[in-house]
């Protein structure tokens, strides 16, 4: 569907899709986490297109993607040392900053908060279409996912199209993201760092540089639809279940003429199982890179029933289990 739209990521197709951008339109782009769909943010009708595209709820913020982090002075009206720091330690990668918004903000980006979501990727092209969009006079790329509202995020150029076919004007192929999952979210809007969303970089390692762990998210903190329960969310109905249950589910499940569709991390397929079997690499790096293709898949298997094996419970594993929380949550409003 729609693979005319795809085009290899060439020096000239980046400045034409830098100078599309520029002409408000929409332009679908790697980075390192996952594809971002992505306006000028400096035109509120090309962000409202974005909304538009996904299907998205208007009052949700977006993130706004930087060449460096010389762009950061248009966009925020201080850095607390805190933030420098991360973003000197992790920057071009996988995390976001919130912090206070620059007064010429519009709300189309922030949702009508005092803050404003900032993130230089690494992914190179990503690089380098920024920095065409910068040598044209742009000063950010406004981008969430790539993604409908209420799907997992895409993670090639195809799932891209799959998902928002002719809403987006160009999609940059730029191959299968490496991180896999979306970016580490930090705010530094109140006395003290919060986690908003664990991501690409790992906590540990944001407490190296902090000198302590943010704190958690609060109840009653910003709007981040990402935070939504049920984003991240495949549309067959999944559970997760622990490794040492997984056969006597599907068992289960089989017997009672459910079509089950697995994911798997150390369990095998047992001999006879004739729906999907999806089997994830152990290590947490190499199964967040590949969940949202692995979802995506067995999505379209027609089960009735997605199982997931449950993933350990260690620091290292924390932002891929809180995608399949999310992934088995089981509400289906109000998804990003
Ligand atoms: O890895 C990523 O972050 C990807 C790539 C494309 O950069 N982007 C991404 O964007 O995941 P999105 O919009 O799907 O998720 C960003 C999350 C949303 O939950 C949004 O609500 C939250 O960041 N966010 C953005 N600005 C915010 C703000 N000012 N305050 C609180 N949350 C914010
Ligand atoms: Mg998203």
């Amino acid at each position: 569907m729609s693979g005319e739209r795809i085009v290899p990521a060439t020096p000239a197709a980046l400045r034409a899709a830098a100078r599309a951008l520029l002409e408000g339109r929409l332009v679908a782009f790697p980075t390192e986490t996952v594809y971002g769909l992505g306006a000028n943010a400096d035109d509120a009708a090309a962000v409202a297109r974005i909304f538009a595209a996904k299907r998205r709820p208007a009052d949700h913020p977006v993130i706004v993607h930087l060449a460096d982090v010389s762009q950061l002075a248009a966009w925020a009206r201080e850095v607390p040392a805190g933030a420098a720091a991360l973003a000197d330690a992790f920057w071009p990668g996988p995390l976001t900053l919130i912090l206070p918004r620059a007064a010429r903000v519009t709300d189309a980006i922030t949702g009508g908060q005092d803050s404003v979501g900032l993130r230089v990727p690494s992914h190179p092209v990503a690089r380098a279409l920024l920095r065409e969009f910068a040598a044209l006079g742009g000063r950010g790329v406004a981008a969430p996912s790539a993604n409908r509202f209420g799907h997992v995020s895409p993670t090639c150029a195809q799932h891209v199209a799959d998902d928002l076919g002719a809403a987006v004007d160009t999609i940059l192929d730029g191959g299968e993201c490496a991180v896999g999952i979306e970016s580490t979210i930090v705010a530094f809007v109140g006395a003290t760092p919060v986690l908003l969303r664990p991501g690409g970089v790992a906590i540990g390692d944001l407490a190296r540089v902090l000198g302590a762990e943010p704190a958690p998210a609060p109840a009653d903190a910003p709007r981040a639809s990402g935070t939504l329960a049920s984003h991240y969310a495949p549309r067959t109905p999944a559970l997760r279940v622990a490794a040492t249950a997984m056969r006597s589910e599907v068992e289960q499940l089989a017997a009672r003429d459910e079509r089950v569709a697995v994911l798997a991390r150390t369990v095998a397929m047992p001999a006879g199982f004739d729906g999907a079997w999806h089997a994830a690499p152990r290590d947490a790096r190499g199964y967040a890179q590949g969940l949202y293709a692995a979802l995506r898949a067995l999505d379209a298997a027609n089960a009735d029933v997605i199982v997931i094996e449950d993933v350990p419970e260690s620091p290292e594993w924390l932002a891929v289990r809180d995608r399949l929380a999310r992934a088995t949550h089981g509400v289906d409003d109000d998804r990003d």
